[in-house]
């Protein structure tokens, strides 16, 4: 696996490497839904293609207070993690070489980033669609694949690929659970035990969440207060959201009619964990 710091280089390198190019943007911290990324890319690739993963802390997508600084960076891990799982190129720049300090260019997306994590991370999915839309012109890749965990990252990322014509396929990955059904990330490592103990809580409601959809129940402002109740059930549970929205537009909707997304956010102790269930 080849190391790439500079932007410059992976330019340079980009057009002398055979296709597909399929690109996997983390910001490290890697755990098993990375990996399941990397396969799936593998998968992707072929034998012939490129894997490339890219590994950046992004300043642009974290707000004043949130845990830029803590964010775990563990490097050497990640990259051995990379090389098993056959990762061909590894470009990890740093901050000084992606962002110059004097740019004065945004991305600025108005509509689905006004909901669910974008309404209590204000910037957040502007730095978002910053950063991928470099990766996306510094590696030009024919695939990229992203995790459906961080759902409206997916929804706003699908958007932006529309509306400015990047010419890339975005695949979506299930999102990968640890045996008791929390949703693997890398705020994991934050929780403490007892938050840990009762962080499956989100997911568990969401399962009977979608047993009563299924079943017939029609009103979104129902389920989403029985959602809440549940989820407080959990003592160490502080909701920041619970919805119900379009998977496409992510607009909130009254009716349950499928296809639809189940969505929270809900901080345990300091750490805030999302969640969702497509039903489809
Ligand atoms: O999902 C993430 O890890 C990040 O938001 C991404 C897509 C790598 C952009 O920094």
């Amino acid at each position: 696996m080849r190391i790439v710091r500079e932007p410059l280089k992976i330019q340079k390198l980009v057009s002398k490497l055979s296709r597909p190019v399929v690109l996997v943007p983390t910001m490290g911290a890697l755990h098993e839904g990375h990996l399941a990324l990397v396969r799936r890319a593998r998968k992707l690739a072929r034998t012939k293609g490129t894997v490339i993963a890219s590994l950046f802390v992004n300043p642009t997508q974290f707000a004043p207070n949130e845990d830029l600084e803590r964010y775990p960076r563990p490097f050497e891990r990640d990259s051995s993690l990379l090389r098993k799982e056959t990762c061909d190129v590894l470009f990890a720049p740093v901050t000084a070489d992606m962002y110059y300090p004097d740019r004065s260019i945004s991305l600025i997306e108005t509509r689905l980033s006004q909901v669910m994590c974008g309404a209590s991370r204000h910037g957040h999915f502007d730095g978002v669609c910053l950063v991928v839309s470099k990766l996306f012109n510094l590696v030009q890749p024919d695939i990229a694949v992203f995790g459906e965990k961080d759902f409206q990252q997916l929804a706003i990322l699908r958007r932006m690929v529309r509306d400015l014509n990047f010419p890339v396929v975005l695949e979506a990955h299930p999102t990968v659970r640890e045996p008791d059904g929390l949703a693997m990330s890398s705020r994991n490592s934050y929780l403490t035990k007892q938050e840990r103990g009762q962080a499956p809580i989100i997911h568990q409601t969401f399962s009977l969440a979608e047993a009563k959809v299924r079943a017939g129940m029609a009103s979104s402002a129902k389920l989403i207060s029985w959602m809440k109740q549940k989820i407080q059930s959990a003592p160490l549970a502080k909701i920041d959201y619970v919805t119900v929205v379009d998977p496409t537009s992510l607009e909130p909707l009254t009716q349950l009619k499928p296809p639809l997304l189940l969505a929270a956010a809900v901080f345990f102790g300091k750490t805030r964990l999302i969640d969702n269930r497509l039903i489809q």
